[in-house]
């Protein structure tokens, strides 16, 4: 998409995010939860993705040492299908390679085959299940994307 941009998230943003949070899930975080993820949680990243001023679409990724783990990820319904989920979880790869990570990873409801297409796509792999991993009781994939092979522990 032209004229998109990935940047660290502003917090005159985060309203915007929220709505997007909203509009995208079954089960959003409490706008609570989600504001002290971000202004509080040292080990979390939050990253729009901006186009004409206007955030299209949020990535929020946390640092697990070896590993980046992405918690969030969601594009405003208006403007999906158009490589910006994509854009931000390519994004979030190339973070967790210029950090030295071993892995980056995540979970996803097993119901989401549009997420876990769009992992797919990105060389993610499911790694395992997680038996009843969200509040409604659905259950959830790990998928994972190696990062560096080589990676000593
Ligand atoms: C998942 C989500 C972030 C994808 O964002 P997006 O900007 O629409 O994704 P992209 O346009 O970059 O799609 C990239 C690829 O993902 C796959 N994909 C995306 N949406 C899809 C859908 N509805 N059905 C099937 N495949 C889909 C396709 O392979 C697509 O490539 P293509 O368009 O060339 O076929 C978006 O649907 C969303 O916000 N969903 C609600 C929140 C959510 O479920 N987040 C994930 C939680 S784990």
């Amino acid at each position: 998409m032209i004229g998109l941009r990935i940047l660290p998230m502003n917090s005159k943003d985060i309203g915007e995010a929220y709505k997007i949070e909203q509009l995208s899930y079954r089960t959003p975080w409490s706008k609570a939860m989600f504001m002290m993820d971000y202004l509080l949680n040292n080990n979390s990243r939050y990253y729009s993705a901006k186009r004409m001023g206007r955030v299209v679409g949020f990535i929020a990724v946390w640092n697990e040492k070896e590993r980046l783990h992405i918690v969030n990820i969601a594009v405003h319904p208006d403007y999906r299908r158009k490589g910006i989920g994509k854009r931000l979880i390519e994004f979030a790869i190339q973070l967790a390679k210029r950090e030295g990570k071993k892995e980056i990873y995540l979970e996803v409801r097993v119901s989401n085959i549009a997420a876990q297409m769009l992992y797919k796509q990105a060389g993610f792999e499911v790694y395992r299940k997680k038996p009843n991993y969200y509040d409604d009781g659905e259950d959830g994939l790990v998928m994972k994307k190696v990062i560096n092979e080589n990676f000593r522990d």
